[in-house]
């Protein structure tokens, strides 16, 4: 299943004369005194890249505006007929907040206003926008965050309607951006790069929004390993027979409740010449529902976790991502995915299981699954050679509590952590890093095994922090790793706002592609 696709490229013609269905614009807000004229409080200021479509308007376009409700807050879209004025019969004017003093707007306000726009002007085929662009050092950043969110903004999950729905507006078809040079060859691989990041964002969307009894794990393996293949991967698939003889006690035990059994996905980029020889890992949680099994879930919202393999999601797609960026480091991506189900093979609280690295874990929940997966991969992609690991796991209710729906929590050795933070601040994708404290190791202690798989006494304080201290037994010294925590931030089940919709959100694969980025560029 696919969901319809928004193409985009680049214009330097005047937007005013412009052939589309609808042409956007930035306003920004700003906190002037009401206006003696016309009662008004505060002004309007329309950024810059409106000019020609002000003048079209004759002076008039910043008063219409204001009459018709624009503050110029963020999020805010105001449409109008533009009656002859220029070439679009509509005008969408999109709030940026106000105007920073001497500099452009942040990447994200263009990410999240290209988004809220190209969503407000669904059921036009083709819009245009000219948004303030800066033309410095960072004009790349401001045109790929225009480009990503004009491309996220028209992500709709194709769903399973049987018929058709008269007012549903279909997303937009093509968005033309306007810049000084459409011909210049950096603003070109702008939009070549921020086609293909959109396309992994859109694709874990998918995934995530897809039904979970249509994503099953040996469903879920072979479309990860198609599209693998077919993007020019090295594709590896361990069924539940090879898990078996391999020693994954904790992939088996989560997986063995359910009908349909586990796979660990093993995908293989290797850049021409061996690259800078840097090796990445990366690993995703990827339980494909999460019922928690002989601890099972409440009923009420246990819908939601079919997104229980937003990071495996995330991975994978990140990795179809690598296949076409060709980053000069090594990456490879370990997806294990497993169903957590209730019934007489389910494993149960009081086992003891043996992990991949040969750790003996003592079960208190079976709903704490996604730790004895990952534990597995972890050890796995350690074992097969790695300088740096990250791991995405919608791992615990406890990162919601701390961080909220928006930021990742971050655990693992500090220097790392600290770049997945600057690269979720680079992208838009909030990141905070979190301790690995020695009590909580403490309060893990199991009186048989090795290692608790929750707080012996099932104390739920630093619950989030329980998760990232099991992880790190299953990653060995000479390796630097960060847990992204994304239970809250992958999932977002409110109404549609900047370039969100509702469903998946694809955190974190723009992080992922820009830690990448950066271990390729400075080791
Ligand atoms: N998949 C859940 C975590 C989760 C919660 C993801 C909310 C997204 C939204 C995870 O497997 C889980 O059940 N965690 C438990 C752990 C507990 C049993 C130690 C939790 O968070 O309560
Ligand atoms: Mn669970
Ligand atoms: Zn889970």
């Amino acid at each position: 299943m696919t969901s319809p696709s928004t193409t985009l490229s680049l214009v330097d013609t005047d937007p005013a004369e412009l052939a589309v269905d609808a042409i956007v614009i930035g306003v920004h807000s700003t906190t002037g005194e009401q206006d003696a004229t016309s009662g008004l409080a505060g002004t309007l200021l329309l950024a810059s890249g409106a000019e020609s479509i002000a003048a079209a308007f004759d002076g008039k376009l910043t008063e219409t505006l204001a009459l018709l409700g624009a503050t110029g807050g963020p999020g805010e879209v105001i449409k109008l007929a533009t009656l002859g004025t220029v070439t679009a019969p509509v005008l969408a004017a999109v709030g940026l907040g106000p105007e920073p003093s001497g500099a452009a707007p942040a990447p994200e306000t263009l990410r999240r206003a290209a988004g809220a726009a190209v969503r407000a002007l669904a059921g036009s085929a083709r819009v245009a926008m000219t948004l303030p662009l800066p033309d410095d050092a960072d004009a790349a950043d401001a045109l790929r965050a225009v480009a990503e969110g004009a491309l996220l903004g028209g992500y709709r999950f194709a769903g399973y309607k049987t018929r058709p729905q008269p007012t549903r507006r279909e997303p937009v078809a093509e968005v033309l951006v306007a810049v000084p040079d459409a011909a210049d060859a950096a603003a070109q691989a702008e939009v070549v790069r921020a086609q293909t990041v959109a396309g992994a964002v859109r694709r874990t969307r998918d995934w995530v929004n897809i039904a979970p009894n249509e994503l099953r794990p040996p469903a879920f393996a072979d479309a990860v390993a198609e599209a693998g293949r077919a993007a020019g991967l090295d594709v590896e698939v361990l069924d539940e027979v090879a898990l078996r003889e391999g020693g994954y006690g904790g992939i088996i035990a989560v997986g063995q409740g359910s009908e349909a059994p586990p796979r660990l996905v093993k995908l293989t980029y290797t850049p021409d010449g061996g690259g800078t020889g840097k090796r990445v890992a990366l690993v995703g949680k990827g339980i494909t529902f999460d019922t928690g099994g002989i601890s099972i879930k409440p009923a009420q919202g246990m819908w939601e976790m079919k997104s229980d393999m937003a990071g495996a999601a995330a991975v994978a797609a990140t990795m179809l991502a690598v296949a076409e960026l060709k980053p000069s480091v090594a990456v490879t991506g370990y997806v294990p995915m497993a169903e957590n189900m209730p019934s007489g093979t389910s494993y149960r609280p009081g086992d003891v299981v043996t992990m991949f690295n040969g750790k003996k874990v003592e079960v208190l929940n079976t709903d704490a699954e996604g730790r004895m997966i990952l534990g597995d991969a972890m050890a796995r992609a350690c074992a097969d050679g790695c300088d740096y690991l990250f791991e995405t796991s919608t791992l615990t209710g406890g990162q919601v509590v701390s961080l909220g729906k928006r930021i990742s929590g971050v655990m693992g050795t500090a220097e790392l952590c600290e770049r997945v933070r600057g690269a979720g601040d680079a992208v838009g994708e909030p990141a905070w890093p979190m301790p690995l404290p020695d009590d909580v190791r403490k309060g893990m202690d199991s009186d048989v095994a090795d290692i608790s798989q929750v707080n012996a006494g099932m104390d739920r304080a630093g619950h989030m922090l329980q998760g990232g201290v099991f992880l790190r037994e299953f990653v060995t010294d000479d390796v630097a790793w960060a847990h992204i925590d994304i239970a809250g931030p992958s999932y977002h089940a409110g109404e549609a706002t900047g370039y969100w919709t509702k469903g998946g959100t694809g955190v974190p694969v723009r992080t992922l592609l820009h830690l990448i980025d950066d271990v390729a560029a400075n080791g």
